[in-house]
C-alpha cells in the first residue's frame, strides 16, 4: 500500500461546515458548496495543448498520524474527478518521506522517492496544495519538499485549500504565499478554507460504484488496512484494449483511446467513491493504465507495503486456473498479496461490494473479533507468513490462531503406524511451538496479541480452509514444503487464495 498509485478521492461529497472561498480574509464566512480552485489555473497555450486536461497535482502537506489531510484532500479531489478538463495527481506527502537534509544518497529508496516526486511535480502544469495551520504556519513537511525542489515549481500557480482551528489554516496559507514567489511560482489569490473541520464532516455516501463487486470489495478492504495501518492506499485499474475491465467499455461512449481512458477514469473514481471514508481517514490516490493488467498492477504496486486484489469467488476457479489477474498477481508480486472476494463472504461479513447500501456499512475500525488464522510449516516462508499474521492481528486487536497440519498418508493397517503417527504428532507440535518461539523472541519475550497454538492431523489446505471458517483473514506463505516453490498452482496457498470463506494473504 504506497502506495502505489493516483487520483484520490475519499466520498466527500458535502464540504465541511465553514468552508470560505477567500484566502484573503481570515474571517470568511461560511458557505457551502466552496468550488475547488481549479478553474483559476491558466490556460495551456496551443490548440493541442488545449485539449488537454490540466495535469493538476494535488499536494497534501500533513504527514502526522492521525491526519485529517486525506479527508480534506479527498473533499478537493471529489469536485475535481467531475470536471473532463482536469487531470489529478495526488501527492501525499506521507508517501513520500524526503530526507530533511535534501541530500538522497544514491541508490536508496529516498533517492527513488526524491525522483519520483520530482517527475511528479515537474509534470504538473499546477499544484494544489492542502494545508494544515500548525503553530500559526504550515507543516515541516511542506517546507522540506518546497526546498528539496526549484524548476519544478517555477512560473505555476500555486492553489490553497486549507483548514485549522479558528483560523482556518489561513496563516499556514499566507506564509507559503511568500515562500513560494521565492520558488518563481505564483500563488492564486482566492482559496479554500475549513475553520475546525472534522473527518466526519467530509464523510458522505457516494455514488454506487461501478467497477465490479471483486474489485470494490479489494478496495474497501485496502482503505480499511490502510486506515489500520495509517497508511496511504493507491487504486489502480488497468485495461486493455480487448475489453477488459467490462465496465470500461460499458461506459464509454466510443471504442477510441480517448473515450476509453475517460471510462477508465470514470469506473474507477465511482468505485472509489462508492467506498466510504474511515476513521482515521485514508488517503485514496486513483491510478489508471492501459496495458497488460498483471505487469501494469505490478509496477504500480512498486514500493508498495501490500497489494490487495479482487477475485470473483469460487465460481471463478476456472479464471484462476487459466491465468486470472488475480492468479498472475499472487504468483508473481515480490510482495505480500492479499486476495478478496466481492460480495459477503462466506462466513456471513460484508466484504465490501459495490453497491451503495455495502458502502455505507460498517466503517474500517468496526470491531471485529474474528481470529487471524495464519499456516505454519516449519519452512522460512511461512516463518515470515507467522510473522505477518502477528502484526495483522495486532492492528486489529484480535488473536491469532496459528495452525500447523501434519498428515499420515496411510490410512490402513492403523495398529502397525500407530507409534510412528504419535512420533510425528510430536514432531508437529515441536515444528509449531518453534516457530511460535522464533516469533515471540522477536518481540523481546513476548507477542502484542494473543496466539493459539492448533496441530491438526490432515492436509494442510483441508485444515486452513477448515480453520478459515471463523476467521476475518487467511495467512500462508507463497511457498512451504512440497516441491512447488516455483509452481503455484495446486499448492497449499493456491487452493487457500481459490476456497477460502475470507480475504487470504499470500506472503513472502
Ligand atoms: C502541532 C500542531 C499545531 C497546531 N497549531 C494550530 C494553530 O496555530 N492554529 C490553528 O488554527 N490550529 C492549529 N492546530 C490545529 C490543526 O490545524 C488541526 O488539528 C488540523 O486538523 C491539523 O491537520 P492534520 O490533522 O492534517 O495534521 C495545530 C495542530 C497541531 C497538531
Amino acid at each position: 500500500m504506497p502506495p502505489s498509485t493516483p487520483p484520490t478521492t475519499l466520498t466527500p461529497a458535502a464540504p465541511a461546515p465553514a468552508a470560505s472561498t477567500t484566502a484573503a480574509s481570515t474571517t470568511a464566512a461560511p458557505t457551502t458548496a466552496a468550488p475547488a480552485p481549479v478553474a483559476t489555473m491558466t490556460a495551456p497555450a496551443s490548440p493541442d495543448e488545449a485539449a488537454r486536461p490540466l495535469a493538476l497535482a494535488l499536494v497534501v502537506g500533513s504527514v502526522r498520524a492521525g491526519r485529517l489531510g486525506p479527508a480534506v484532500a479527498g473533499w478537493f479531489a471529489g469536485h475535481a474527478r467531475d470536471r473532463d478538463d482536469v487531470h489529478l495527481d495526488v501527492l501525499d506527502l506521507a508517501a513520500f518521506p524526503l530526507p530533511s537534509d535534501m541530500a538522497a544518497v544514491p541508490g536508496t529508496p529516498p533517492e527513488r522517492l526524491v525522483r519520483e516526486l520530482g517527475e511528479r511535480l515537474a509534470a504538473a502544469d499546477g499544484f494544489v496544495v492542502v494545508t494544515p495551520e500548525y503553530n500559526h504556519s504550515y507543516p515541516a513537511a511542506l517546507k522540506n519538499v518546497i526546498d528539496t525542489y526549484r524548476e519544478e515549481w517555477f512560473a505555476k500557480p500555486v492553489g490553497f485549500v486549507s483548514y485549522g482551528g479558528v483560523s482556518g489554516g489561513l496563516r499556514a496559507v499566507e506564509h507559503l504565499r511568500a515562500v513560494f514567489a521565492e520558488q518563481h511560482a505564483v500563488t492564486v489569490r482566492d482559496g479554500v478554507s475549513f475553520h475546525g473541520p472534522s473527518a466526519a464532516d467530509f464523510a458522505a455516501d457516494g455514488p454506487a460504484g461501478r467497477g465490479s463487486p471483486a474489485s470494490a470489495a479489494a478496495l474497501r478492504w485496502a482503505v480499511d488496512e490502510g486506515a489500520r495501518r495509517r497508511l496511504p492506499v493507491t487504486a489502480a485499474l488497468v485495461w486493455d484494449a480487448v475489453g477488459e475491465p467490462p465496465a470500461v467499455f460499458d461506459q464509454a461512449d466510443g471504442a477510441d483511446r480517448v473515450g476509453l481512458e475517460r471510462a477508465a477514469r470514470r469506473v474507477l473514481a465511482d468505485t472509489v467513491a462508492a467506498v466510504r471514508v474511515p476513521d482515521p481517514a485514508v488517503l485514496v490516490t486513483e491510478r489508471v493504465a492501459e496495458g497488460s493488467p498483471v505487469p501494469e498492477l505490478l509496477g504500480i504496486a512498486t514500493g508498495a507495503r501490500l497489494v490487495v486484489v479482487g477475485e470473483r469467488g469460487p465460481g471463478a476457479l476456472h479464471r484462476l486456473v487459466a491465468g486470472s489477474v488475480c492468479q498472475g498477481v499472487v504468483h508473481h508480486a515480490p510482495l505480500p498479496v492479499v486476495v478478496v472476494r466481492g460480495g459477503t463472504d462466506r462466513s456471513g461479513q460484508s466484504a465490501g461490494t459495490a453497491d451503495a447500501a455495502d458502502a455505507a456499512g460498517p466503517a474500517t475500525t468496526s470491531v471485529d473479533e474474528r481470529p487471524v488464522v495464519v499456516g505454519v510449516d516449519g519452512s522460512a516462508g511461512s516463518l515470515r507468513a507467522l510473522r505477518w499474521a502477528v502484526e495483522a492481528a495486532a492492528v486489529r486487536k484480535t488473536a491469532v490462531r496459528a495452525v500447523h497440519a501434519w498428515h499420515l498418508d496411510v490410512p490402513a493397517y492403523p495398529g502397525i503406524y500407530a507409534d510412528f503417527g504419535s512420533a510425528l504428532a510430536e514432531q508437529a507440535q515441536r515444528t509449531l511451538d518453534d516457530a511460535v518461539n522464533t516469533i515471540i523472541a522477536e518481540h523481546g519475550g513476548g507477542l502484542p496479541v494473543q496466539l493459539v497454538k492448533e496441530t491438526v492431523a490432515d492436509g494442510a489446505a483441508r485444515a486452513l480452509l477448515r480453520g478459515a471458517a471463523d476467521a476475518q483473514l487467511l495467512v500462508v506463505g507463497s511457498r512451504g514444503h512440497g516441491g512447488f516453490a516455483e509452481l503455484l498452482l495446486g499448492s497449499v496457498s493456491h487452493q487457500c487464495v481459490a476456497h477460502a470463506p475470507c480475504p487470504v494473504a499470500v506472503i513472502r
